[in-house]
Parts: structure tokens; sequence; C-alpha cells
């Protein structure tokens, strides 16, 4: 894992767009995952900014989005669907017929993971996925217990998360118990991974991501297997890896021909 850890979010979104826009202009069809929450949305306001002062040019591309709320329609205002319609998708020229993200108003869910694999591996796999991070150390929605080899399917919130994402629904029991996810091996199938958190609330999440054992009770802990993975963090989510002025020493040293 490469730790890039900069001093607030805004510097820590641009440095992670630039990374996507390097990958955009080497290869224009690549295959983008996607993810929601609030961490992501300054990247994709400067992916949105990228497209408007330097042209970086999406209409080759293609995306899948990581999970979806079992339940909500691209109409709700808390599905994914829709929250991607509106931080990303209505701003650039990603053509809306290779855009993917899980249904969760499928009538016959697991016929629809099924599908959702197939689809991911007919566009070649995924060349970045974008994560973000849980204050349990989860992603997509893969809670604490999942299986590190999972693929996608439906998964049952914990009350914790349930919590945390209350904020987008009008009441907290609103927030649905189900939902969609990719599974933890599905994520580790793309061929790079950037992974975003922000904020002394996942500073704990991220050292025993970065840090810790290998274990289901910390699923992004899983990422420490996968050999290229950066993780763009601001200072106050970095406080708590015990070698923090290592990874920041090998950022500052980094050889000028190591590029994106
Ligand atoms: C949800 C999403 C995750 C996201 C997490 C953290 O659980 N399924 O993909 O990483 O929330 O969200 P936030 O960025 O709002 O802290």
């Amino acid at each position: 894992m490469e730790l890039i850890i900069l001093p607030d979010a805004a510097t820590a979104s641009r440095s992670a767009a630039d990374h996507l826009a390097a990958l955009l202009i080497k290869k224009p069809t690549a295959v983008l995952g996607l993810a929601t929450g609030s961490t992501p949305v300054a990247l994709y306001r400067e992916l949105i900014k990228k497209q408007r002062t330097e042209g970086l040019d999406f209409s080759g591309c293609s995306s899948f989005n990581l999970d979806e709320y079992v339940g909500l329609g691209p109409d709700h205002p808390a599905s994914y669907r829709r929250f991607m319609q509106e931080n990303l998708f209505a701003e650039i020229n990603l053509p809306l017929s290779r855009v993917h993200i899980p249904d969760g108003l499928a009538k016959d869910l697991p016929a629809h993971c099924d599908a959702y694999e197939k689809s991911i591996r007919d566009a070649g796999g995924i060349d970045l996925q974008i994560l973000g991070i849980g204050s349990d150390g989860h992603i997509g929605f893969n809670e604490p217990t999942s299986s590190l080899g999972s693929r996608t399917r439906l998964k049952t919130l914990t009350e914790r998360t349930r919590a945390d994402n209350a904020r987008f629904f009008p009441n907290p029991e609103d927030v649905p118990h189900h939902v969609i996810t990719m599974g933890i091996g599905t994520i580790l199938e793309a061929r790079s991974i950037s992974l975003l958190a922000f904020g002394a609330s996942k500073a704990a999440a991220i050292a025993a991501m970065v840090e810790g054992p290998i274990t289901a009770m910390v699923p992004a802990s899983i990422l420490q297997t996968h050999p290229a993975v950066k993780v763009f963090l601001d200072d106050a989510a970095a406080t708590e890896p015990s070698k923090i002025d290592y990874y920041r020493n090998v950022f500052a040293q980094k050889p000028s021909w190591q590029q994106w």
C-alpha cells in the first residue's frame, strides 16, 4: 500500500483526481469502479473540473458502482444511483449506457448479483476502483465478518453503518437493512485501487487496515494483499498508524521517474 498523506481533504482529492486522470489519458477506455458516501464527492468535483478545464474525456469509459440499497429506486433521494447522477454523471461525458449500478429494485436479487459480476467480466475487469472506508473498516458494504472471498451479493447492514448513514435519510429508521454490494473478492480483482479517507473518525479504521492483522473483522485489511493500492489521506485520518513518519518519508522521497 502506498500512503499519500496530504494536509487536507481538498488537496488529497486533487491528488486522487490527478491519478485517475493519468489513467484515463493512458487508457481512454478505462473501466472505473466508483464509490458513494461523502468522501469521494470532492474527487468527483475535481474530475468535473478537469473535464471542463483540461478536456478530460470520459466518452470511452465504463463504470461500475460498488453498491446500492435494496428497495430504493433510481429516483429515491438517498439511492446511490441518484447520488451518482447528481454528483458526477450529470456533469461529465461518460455515456449512461455504460454506467452500471446494482439495481435496488431487482426482483431476483441472486440472479441480478450474478449478472452484475458477469458484466464486470464482460467489460474486461475494473482498471481502477475508488473506495471509501466505513468507520468499522468496511469497504463497499462488506461489513465486518464478510467473507474475504465474497462476490456481489445481498448483505445486511450493521446498526453502526445504518447510524453512520442516517444523515442521508429523513429519519434514522428509514435506512434500509439490506444492500447489494460488490464482494471483497470482486474488489480485489480490480487492477488498481484508490482508497480515500478523511477526518479523525476514520483514523482507527485506517490504522487497522494498514498495519493490523488481515481479518474479516476489518474487511479493508485484505487490501494489504493487493499489489496496487494507493491510500489518499488527510492529516486527521493519518494519526494512528505507528509507522506514519516512514509513510510520509516514502512519499516525500518518491523518485521522480516513479510516475502515477
Ligand atoms: C457507505 C458506503 C461506502 C463508504 C462508506 C463511508 O457505507 N457503502 O462505500 O465508503 O459509506 O462513507 P463516508 O465517505 O460518507 O464516510
